[in-house]
């Protein structure tokens, strides 16, 4: 039985698919990582784009359609999800993990990452308002912003702008200027990639802020921790065949499936959602 036929009442197997998603297309920095370390796995890819960025919705907005994409993939028969995105898991992993009983992983800026590399001990944290403003990030500086100053950038606009693929624009430059230059004048010398779209314009951030800053996000330690939950459960494939990528994008713009390969790195086969 191939992937796609796979029913959800099955109880998931070790080559059953890995679901991922995001907002839109930021997790495929998320998913580059997983692929890299976990190469035999089969991987299924939701870009929310079409309700992109949910960085300024309610939180009962972001968890309608968590729980749509997580419907589907579990109907795809994935065996466990990863929430490759800051936004959504502040928002929605909670009730996510109440009503699903498959494993997810979730992510959240890597404040204390930051805080350890920092060696004037003052960190930025660019993230979206959504992540900003919730109660997980409150917590995640109450155990480990405490002996950092942290100070925080939502950067509104941003996400669109990787959306629509412009990686090197003039617009996307001047956003990370604007955004990046209080967190400089702060004397910051460590930057959270806070969201799983800003790893995808790293260069440009790079060139607003100086190769001497250190810019930390945790897509590599999200698919480590993903890597250890499927050992833990069981569910590690040992296939020694490459597994295939899958995306799914309701993205209706000409150039979806463009930015998708564009990100991704490689020829890929998108569907519509
Ligand atoms: N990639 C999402 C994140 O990590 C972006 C959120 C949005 O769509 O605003 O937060």
């Amino acid at each position: 039985m191939s992937a796609q036929t796979i029913i959800s009442s099955e109880i998931p197997v070790a080559t059953n698919p890995i679901g991922v998603f995001d907002s839109g297309v930021g997790g495929i920095s998320v998913l580059r990582h997983i692929h890299a370390l976990l190469p035999q796995e089969q991987l299924f890819y939701v870009a929310d784009s079409q309700y992109a960025p949910y960085g300024n919705k309610t939180d009962v907005e972001i968890q309608a359609r968590c729980f749509a994409i997580a419907d589907f993939l579990i109907a795809k028969g994935a065996k466990v999800l990863v929430v490759a995105c800051n936004t959504a898991t502040a928002a929605a992993i909670d009730v996510m993990r109440e009503k699903y009983s498959l494993p997810i992983i979730g992510m959240e800026p890597a404040v204390k990452p930051a805080a350890d590399a920092s060696k004037n001990g003052i960190i930025g944290i660019l993230a979206t308002v959504g992540t900003l403003k919730s109660a997980q990030f409150a917590a995640l500086l109450e155990s480990y912003g405490r002996n950092v100053e942290v100070v925080t950038q939502a950067c509104v606009g941003l996400v669109e702008c990787i959306e629509r693929g412009e990686l090197t624009e003039k617009n996307t430059k001047d956003l990370i200027q604007e955004y990046c230059t209080p967190l400089l004048a702060e004397g910051a010398d460590t930057i959270v990639l806070g969201c799983t779209h800003y790893p995808f314009v790293r260069a440009l951030i790079l060139d607003v802020v100086g190769h001497d800053v250190a810019l930390v996000d945790t897509g590599a330690a999200v698919a480590n921790q993903l890597k250890n939950r499927l050992v833990e459960k069981g569910l590690l494939s040992t296939s020694n065949q490459p597994g295939n990528v899958i995306f799914w994008t309701n993205n209706i713009a000409m150039n979806a499936t463009q930015v998708i390969e564009m990100l991704w790195g490689a020829h890929a086969e998108v569907n519509v959602l």
